[in-house]
């Protein structure tokens, strides 16, 4: 049988490796073509990386020509809010122009799995559905946004993933909120955590196992993917350090207040993931279960350098 072939964009960033990481091991079934940009990503035998340029189209066409891909999941982004306000063309040549060059480049006959963001609403409402209309505060969620609306000219079957705010062991290049806390924690750092922001976080490892879930199933179109519970950031910060055994005393309850040079983000961008639980059949993943997985994964993230 002839084995399909997978492309993975922004293979080497936090949810990318994870996901990428599920591959290993399915040599038989699938062959793997990973993209990074800057970050060569080690620890993944058997995946064909491949460094590149999204935002470069020539470069895009002629490396999907190549590869003819069964199922592309497009992940690479500028996923960093406050550096899209700051470099807003930088944003735009991969936030935008990255994701149309993917999609004016793949076959009709591949699946492609795009992954945006719960903050292309407003905040103002919480528990959004996928029927609920989007309102970005900020330019990355107006990037996505965008890449929305490109991903659905696509005329192959796609399915926008809408993804809550994520926790879990990234690297050096790209890390994770969960990551900050820790870190500053043991290096004896006060932080400020929100107690007026919340989302429906999710376990970055169980975000990863469900997109690849949406790729094997008949899911398409828009559809929303975070955890079952609505949590503020500094709740969030104080489970962690119970799950961790760390103390919680560095960190200090703040209001969201004036943003001072940083992206405005919405006050509640949780979002319902009603259809995905009921379409995939599974169950709802909750903090809990997160935290649990991320003790247990401990080592991955201290002996697996990327
Ligand atoms: N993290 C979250 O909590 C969260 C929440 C909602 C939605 N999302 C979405 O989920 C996706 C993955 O997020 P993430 O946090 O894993 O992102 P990330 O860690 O910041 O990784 C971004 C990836 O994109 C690659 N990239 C950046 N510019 C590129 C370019 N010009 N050409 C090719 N590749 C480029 C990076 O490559 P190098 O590192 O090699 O340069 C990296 O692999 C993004 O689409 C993001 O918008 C994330």
């Amino acid at each position: 049988m002839r084995k399909r072939k997978i492309l993975i964009t922004g293979a080497s960033g936090f949810l990318g490796n994870h996901l990428t990481k599920l591959y290993l091991g399915e040599a038989e079934k699938f062959e793997v073509f990973a993209t990074f940009y800057n970050n060569h990503p080690h620890g993944l035998q058997g995946i064909k990386l491949i460094g590149i340029n999204l935002g470069d189209s020539n470069t895009t066409k002629d490396l999907i020509q190549k590869i003819q891909p069964d199922i592309c999941f497009h992940l690479a982004a500028l996923s960093s809010p406050d550096k899209c306000h700051t470099n807003q063309e930088l944003a735009k040549s991969i936030n935008i122009l990255g994701t149309k060059n993917l999609v004016d480049s793949l076959p009709v006959s591949c699946k492609l799995i795009f992954t945006s963001t719960d903050l292309v609403f407003d905040g103002e409402k919480g528990w959004y559905s996928e029927s609920d209309s989007p309102n970005p505060t900020n330019y990355y969620s107006q990037t996505k946004l965008e890449a929305e609306k490109i991903t659905n000219n696509f005329k192959g079957i796609y399915c926008i993933v809408r993804l809550s705010l994520m926790f879990g062991w990234g690297d050096d290049n790209h890390q994770s909120f969960s990551d900050w806390i820790i870190n500053s924690i043991r290096g004896e750092k006060t932080i400020g955590l929100y107690t007026d922001q919340f989302r429906t976080m999710i376990y970055v490892k169980h975000a990863a196992l469900i997109l690849k879930w949406i790729s094997e199933s008949s899911i398409k179109g828009t559809v929303h993917l975070g955890g079952f519970d609505r949590i503020s950031r500094y709740n969030f910060g104080i489970q962690l350090c119970e799950a961790f055994g760390l103390s919680n005393r560095l960190l200090r309850p703040v209001k969201m207040g004036i943003c001072n040079g940083k992206a405005v983000r919405g006050r509640d961008c949780s979002l319902s993931t009603t259809r995905l639980i009921h379409e995939l059949g599974i169950k709802p993943y909750t903090i809990k279960m997160g935290l649990e997985d991320m003790k247990r994964d401990d080592s991955f993230s201290s002996q697996q350098a990327f």
